[in-house]
């Protein structure tokens, strides 16, 4: 389960710890993690097992995920757990997902609000079962005082968020003199949670080199990192890889390296809520 480190870094209160990787001390972390987490029927289709099997180990590697970001004092972890698409998928696999996520917010829980990790979900909360809804609702309840968020996108489309988005503004705004800004400001309003700030690091595992939906309005200056490992198979070290490339990025949100020396742009756009001017770099 979660194991407190001694790395850890308390996240608003108290002496902060330099968070190591491999030894070296990370001076650029995201706050924002955000995982498309694919390749469970893969791993397991690979070993002759049933497909549920990749899934069930796919929750491990959640948890350690979870172990690792909290010691590193990551404060925004989402992970793409189920989209809307995948709601297609044969009865009995979508069954037993639904399964494994009431599993996991009945079991994890005590150990969540322990480690101050609170819980959050993004995605179409009425295209869940009614047991799914009561158990994230018990989850995100019970862990409300927790200083980290682990949000689950679960039945969670991009297209269909930026579509309720856009369905908030248009209902707020009655006439057209309001500022790009303010319009963008109302837009976040609309998102499934507009608390949650853009992702500064996307990382998706399987192989495959496309976002599938996932967090397309806020992953606009997101770094993303594609790895070859199953999800399943992914562990410290390949996050470690993934963080290591991210602190090696430059983040200019469209601006030149003269305007960033001259005023450091902000982590990311949807930390602040403000978008940089001309961003088309
Ligand atoms: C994609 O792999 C993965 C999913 C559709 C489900 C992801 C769910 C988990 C890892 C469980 C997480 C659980 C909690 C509680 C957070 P795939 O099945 O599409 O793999 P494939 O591309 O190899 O077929």
């Amino acid at each position: 389960m979660f194991r407190r480190e001694s790395t850890r870094r308390n996240i608003g209160a108290g002496q902060r710890v330099k968070p190591t990787v491999n030894g070296n001390v990370m001076h650029k972390l995201p706050q924002h993690l955000a995982v498309i987490m694919d390749g469970n029927g893969r791993w397991a289709q690979r070993r002759g097992l049933p497909r549920s099997e990749g899934h069930a180990r796919g929750v491990d590697v959640v948890r350690s995920l979870l172990t690792r970001c909290r010691a590193l004092g990551i404060p925004y972890v989402t992970v793409y757990a189920l989209s809307r698409e995948n709601l297609k998928r044969p009865p009995q696999e979508v069954r037993f997902l639904f399964d494994l996520f009431i599993r996991f917010l009945k079991s994890e829980l005590p150990e969540l609000e322990r480690q101050g990790i609170r819980l959050g979900m993004i995605g179409d909360r009425n295209a869940l079962p009614l047991p799914v809804r009561t158990a994230l609702d018990y989850g995100i309840k019970k862990t409300s005082g927790g200083d980290m968020l682990f949000t689950l996108a679960l039945a969670y489309s991009g297209r269909e968020e930026i579509m309720r988005a856009a369905r908030t503004l248009a209902a707020s705004l009655p006439n057209g003199d309001t500022s790009p800004e303010e319009q963008e400001a109302v837009f976040r309003r609309g998102l499934y949670n507009p608390e949650l700030p853009d992702p500064d690091l996307i990382i998706r595992t399987g192989g495959e080199l496309r976002l599938s939906n996932f967090l397309l309005f806020q992953s606009a200056y997101a770094e993303l990192y594609f790895s070859d490992r199953l999800w399943p198979d992914f562990d410290d070290a390949e996050l470690n890889r993934a963080l290591a490339h991210y602190a090696g990025r430059t983040r200019r949100f469209g601006l030149t390296e003269e305007q960033l020396a001259a005023a450091p742009a902000p982590s990311s756009p949807g930390h602040g809520h403000n978008t940089p001017p001309d961003a088309t770099g």
